[in-house]
């Protein structure tokens, strides 16, 4: 079975990750304090927690919710998600930082109705550097005006800057953590650099999880 196929498992029907997925698509609405979370940042401590499984498998059950969705590739040295829709890299997120701005959307449609990719764009010299420009802030904002929903992968808080400048520029973080291989020092001392931004960590989801989510001592969804 491809990675593809596995990672879509977690959409299915019935599975206990749709379950959980659908749990999640509804605390969300009930996150933001009497605002709907608009603008959600996917983040994790460490390489290889479940970042890009969750942003993807959550942005197709809030598609297949109803909303408008759009996922934005913000790992722009892994592109797992622009690799996952298998669209062209190009323009994407990088070149849509630029100060040129661009000329029609980099969006892409994907096959799920209601569900758009903004691919990762050529690898920028500095990706940190590139993020930390008004430029993303406003884009975040400008697509938040326009779809229901706007999802963005990150690479790791530990390794980074990368997510910690994102955490500044949505509503609300879910945080990832694998229930096997993640490290609770680690997982809290993502959570710690995050709040030192000033970011809104609405909670924890805990990947892969078999009943060992308990040893996680944040608000934990198991998927
Ligand atoms: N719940 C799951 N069920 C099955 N496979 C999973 C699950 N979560 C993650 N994986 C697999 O584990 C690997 C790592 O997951 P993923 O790419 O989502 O992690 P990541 O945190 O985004 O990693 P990176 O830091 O490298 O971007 C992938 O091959 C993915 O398909
Ligand atoms: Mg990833």
């Amino acid at each position: 079975m491809s990675k593809k196929t596995n990672r879509l498992i977690l959409a299915a029907p019935n599975s206990s990750g749709a379950e959980s997925y659908m749990a999640l698509r509804t605390n969300l609405a009930f996150a933001g304090k009497g605002e709907p979370v608009k603008t959600l940042l996917i983040a994790g401590a460490t390489e290889g927690c479940g970042k890009s499984t969750v942003a993807l498998n959550l942005g197709h059950f809030a598609a297949a919710g109803g909303k408008s969705v759009v996922l934005i590739d913000g790992d722009m040295r892994k592109l797992a998600l622009t690799r996952h829709f298998d669209c062209a890299k190009y323009p994407g997120l990088s070149m849509a930082l630029t100060s040129q701005g661009l000329s029609t959307s980099p969006l892409r449609p994907t096959t799920t109705p209601r569900l758009w990719i903004l691919p990762s764009g050529p690898i920028p010299p500095s990706s940190a550097n590139l993020l930390a420009s008004p430029n993303t802030g406003r884009l975040i904002q400008s697509l938040a005006e326009a779809y229901d929903l706007v999802i963005v992968d990150s690479p790791p808080v530990l390794a980074v800057a990368d997510a910690s400048i994102l955490a500044t520029l949505v509503d609300g973080i879910i945080v990832v953590a694998d229930a096997k291989h993640s490290k609770r020092r680690d997982v809290r001392r993502a959570v710690d650099m995050l709040l030192k931004v000033h970011g809104n960590v609405l909670g924890l989801v805990v990947n892969q999880a078999t009943g060992s989510a308990a040893r996680f001592q944040y608000t934990s969804y198991g998927i």
